[in-house]
């Protein structure tokens, strides 16, 4: 491994120095930053496969979510399939997420998305205690194309005669999961880079291109169906997951969707997501949130395998600079299994390797896996983030105001 990383633990109520051979640290227990509410991970695609797997899927499920035996993640992201139409076969394994009302005149058929479902209680058996559900596209039968994939040409794809109905199956799903199984989530997103261009139908994966008014207009009703199912109390509304868009960088297109949501949507809103490929308007989108009293978090962030080092140290760096900057009280990472039936080629973004086809397939884990728990492990949620004057440091303190730092180079 290419320099040097240490963590120490230190009990300490002033300003501190640490010296190292070769730089000074500055961290100030007085400069409060943000309070961790948790590390994560979506559950896309990999729990659509791997909860179908019962001989591995509890080994796959303490790697994850597990404190001792792994990362102990506890931020979990819930995939709401749209659910594709059936003739259709273009997604990637794993990709064709069941959804819950298979046409328009069918019943909800709550046996669906079994194995994701599996993974997501899985989780909460070992801890995690933190949930979004969120959507990548409403059913294939509210779209413009008919595929759940995207529109024709990348064009925009919800239907403008289903906002009401896509908003009244987010929410209904939402309902059925805690009425029914007890599992609350906190926050419901019905977006996933809805501005990038991105979806095109007959792609690998469910995807929605909307359209300005269109997110404005379903917010909206999302927020209404919650007050009007009795879930307002426990469920709010995210928005908006903005990834890159036509060559500009995340974090501007995640401020400038912001900026069309109306104070009414905004009501519903309790919290802001986006993903951090490429931004670097980080300082910015924290002083918005905290400006409009919002929770902010990066929900969305992932990178190339390796077998080197490599993809570990820009995970870090990625860690750091968000945190630092960005100052999400939650990172989640986006695939942390992904399908690798060839190895660590370098064409995945999973910190485990795993064959969606094929159980008996050993796990692999990477560098990057241990990477991610130098901070998982011993950063902890309810942990204060404080100041360190260095950017390759993250620095925190527990509730017995112990202070735990890193330091990344
Ligand atoms: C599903 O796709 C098939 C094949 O493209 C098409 O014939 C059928 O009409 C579609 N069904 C619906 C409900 O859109
Ligand atoms: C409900 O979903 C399950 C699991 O996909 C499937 O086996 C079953 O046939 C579906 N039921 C109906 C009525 O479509
Ligand atoms: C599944 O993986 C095992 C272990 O790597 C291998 O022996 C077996 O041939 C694979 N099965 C298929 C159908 O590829």
């Amino acid at each position: 491994m290419a320099g040097f990383k240490i963590r120490l633990l230190l009990n300490v109520g002033i300003f501190l120095s640490i010296v190292n051979a070769d730089r000074t640290v500055f961290i100030d227990p007085n400069d409060p930053w943000q309070v961790l509410e948790g590390w994560g991970t979506s559950l896309c695609w990999w729990a659509n496969a791997l909860g179908g797997f019962p001989d591995v899927r509890d080994q796959t499920a303490d790697l994850v979510f597990d404190l001792d035996k792994g990362l102990g993640l506890n931020v979990i992201r819930y995939n709401i399939g749209g659910g594709d139409n059936q003739s259709h076969h273009h997604m990637r394994i794993g990709g064709d997420v069941p959804g819950f009302r298979p046409c328009q005149n069918c019943d909800y058929n709550w046996t669906s998305d079994a194995n994701q479902r599996w993974i997501l209680f899985a989780a909460k058996e070992r801890g995690a205690d933190i949930f979004e559900a969120f959507s990548n596209s409403p059913p294939y039968w509210m779209t413009n194309s008919g595929c759940s994939s995207g529109g024709p040409n990348y064009a925009n794809n919800l239907n403008s005669d289903y906002y009401d109905q896509f908003a009244d199956y987010l929410t209904e799903v939402v309902k059925w999961y805690k009425d029914e199984q007890g599992l609350v989530f906190r926050t419901l997103e019905p977006f996933n880079e809805p501005t990038t261009g991105l979806w095109k139908e007959f792609g690998s994966q469910e995807g929605c291109t909307y359209k300005y008014l269109a997110m404005d207009e379903v917010v909206d009703k999302v927020g209404a169906y919650l007050n009007k199912k009795g879930l307002s109390g426990t469920t709010s509304v995210s928005i908006a997951d903005e990834g890159l868009f036509e060559g500009e960088i995340t974090t501007i297109a995640a401020i400038s969707t912001l900026n069309i949501f109306g104070d009414h949507a905004k009501s519903y809103v309790s919290q802001y997501n986006t993903h951090a490929y490429f931004g670097f308007l980080r300082t910015p989108l924290f002083d918005i949130a905290k400006n409009d009293g919002k929770r902010l978090w990066m929900s969305e962030w992932g990178s190339w395998s390796s077998k080197d080092m490599s993809a570990s140290i820009k995970l870090s760096e990625q860690i750091l600079n968000d945190m630092r900057n960005l100052k999400p009280v939650a990172w989640v990472y986006w695939q942390v299994i992904e399908h690798a039936p060839n190895g660590n080629d370098g064409k995945d973004y999973g910190l485990i390797g795993a064959d969606f086809s094929n159980s008996t397939t050993p796990l692999d884990i990477r560098l990057s896996f241990y990477g991610f728990a130098q901070y998982t492990k011993f950063i902890r949620p309810g942990y204060q983030i404080i100041f360190s004057n260095d950017g390759d440091t993250l620095a925190a303190q527990d509730k017995q105001k112990n202070t735990c730092f890193s330091l990344h180079k």
